[in-house]
């Protein structure tokens, strides 16, 4: 224990085993002794270490660093990674260790070592974002001409087109990839000399030790640097709306993967079979997804409800933070790694999705707007096109089983070129506006994005 000597005899094992977060803390060990040798260093300037002590002690450190890590049975004695790094260092170099912890509370430590990893973290999940950008920029623009339904309210609205929509995507990820980077702006500042509230009496120079860790300046405000687990908050909630994006992406995929949709085949590699069914072919990774944003939420929430009634500065309650942090960090990460596999070997059925754009009269907002470029004022264009469709759902027919004659019966101000538009896998390419899913549209969005580098 780090605070024996107020306490007469030993934590009560059940008690121990109730506190001690080394079973969850100790993915923490690298940056505990990255920190512990900056800190080492700070207080060798602060006049408390000899230059041998120190030599000694980051020795020490470096190697604890490399030795394999315990069995968690082995681990359970310990209250949490800090301590376990200081037993070990005393084990190896005695005595010196016990001036390590000189103006340092585990109130700093663990703050600076979670930034640490947060950033670590963030840099492995960014990479992987960027991976699955890349791939579905890809299918953008492969896909950029082929023709789909696109749907509100899950009913048929417009064609789009297949690579419109993994464009959609692609714009969201865009957007994650800017959301993790502002939000962790904070992780400018270095939580190290904190203390255990208020600072210490110790001369450290923080201006040297957040340089020393790789921040630009150390936090401004003791009190509210122990307090505070905003900068966790900010990355979970960063990370939560990347996960409902590919929660959102997933129920697409299962649904397009469903025979009575039928656009798309998943590989046989990312499928699963059923126990009892023979035939089965299940979208169950996608299913995960959909289900494990239920967990970044409920991570995000838990962040979150964790730290609203606590009072300045240092609750033990935030010790359980990591809990929430650690599991969706890992979510996210494995996440981003089974799409980056999976979704470049989707299967599209090109003819299927195509003939699903006959259904449902799609060409409809086009006819409006034909009649509306013709000066027939929208509400009434909007009425008119509304009882063609009617009429056609009467006789089973479609767009593309009307004459020119059949239009003009039935208003006068349809002219020969209205024909054309009877057709609607061809509608993406009539959109004109900035942002539409015309091919055009999506293949110079696709470029632009290709050559700002940020995928
Ligand atoms: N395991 C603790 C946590 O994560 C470390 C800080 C402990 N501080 C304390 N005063 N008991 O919050």
């Amino acid at each position: 224990m780090m605070w024996g000597g107020r306490m007469k005899g030993k934590l009560d094992r059940r008690a121990l085993e109730f506190s001690s977060s080394i079973a969850l803390d100790i993915r923490l060990l690298p940056y505990d002794v990255l920190a512990s040798i900056a800190w080492a260093e700070a207080i060798r300037k602060a006049g408390i270490l000899s230059a041998g002590e120190l030599r000694r002690m980051k020795g020490a450190l470096r190697l604890i660093a490399r030795e394999p890590i315990p069995s968690p049975a082995e681990l359970a004695v310990y209250e949490d990674v800090h301590s376990f790094v200081e037993s070990r260092l005393r084990d190896r170099i005695g005595d010196t260790a016990d001036k390590l912890h000189t103006g340092r509370s585990r109130n700093d430590q663990v703050l600076t070592d979670v930034a640490l990893y947060i950033r670590r973290s963030a840099d492995r999940i960014v990479r992987e974002l960027k991976n699955l950008s890349k791939v579905f920029l890809n299918l953008a623009s492969k896909n950029k001409k082929v023709p789909m339904p696109g749907f509100t309210h899950l009913q048929p609205a417009q064609v789009v087109t297949l690579g419109a929509h993994f464009m959609a995507y692609a714009e969201m990820f865009l957007r994650d990839l800017g959301r993790i980077k502002l939000l962790l702006q904070p992780l400018d500042a270095c939580p190290l000399g904190s203390g255990a509230i208020g600072g210490t009496t110790i001369p450290v120079d923080r201006d040297f030790l957040a340089r020393r860790l790789g921040f630009p300046r150390p936090t401004a405000s003791a009190m509210e640097t122990i307090a505070g687990r905003d900068l966790a908050s900010d990355f979970l909630y960063a990370l939560t709306i990347l996960m409902i994006h590919l929660s959102r992406f997933s129920e697409e995929v299962i649904l397009w993967s469903n025979p009575y949709f039928g656009f798309v085949r998943l590989p046989d590699r990312f499928s699963t079979g059923s126990s009892l069914m023979p035939q089965k072919r299940n979208p169950d990774l996608s299913e995960l997804t959909r289900g494990r944003a239920a967990r970044a939420i409920a991570d995000l929430t838990g962040i979150l409800t964790l730290q609203k009634g606590l009072p300045l500065t240092y609750n033990r309650d935030l010790q359980e933070d990591k809990v929430y942090l650690f599991d969706l960090v890992d979510l996210v990460t494995a996440t981003l790694r089974v799409h980056v596999r999976m979704v470049p070997r989707f299967k599209f059925n090109r003819k299927r999705l195509r003939e699903a754009c006959s259904v449902g009269y799609m060409e409809a907002t086009d006819l409006a707007e034909y009649l509306a470029k013709k000066g027939v004022p929208f509400r009434q264009a909007h009425e008119i096109i509304g009882r063609l469709v009617a009429r056609l759902e009467r006789r089973r027919r479609k767009f593309r089983d009307l004459t020119l004659k059949d239009l003009q019966a039935f208003d006068p101000r349809f002219g020969p070129d209205v024909v054309a538009l009877l057709n609607a896998e061809q509608s993406p390419w009539r959109k004109q506006t900035y942002g539409s899913v015309s091919p055009e549209s999506v293949g110079r969005r696709v470029i632009r994005l290709r050559l700002t580098r940020i995928y």
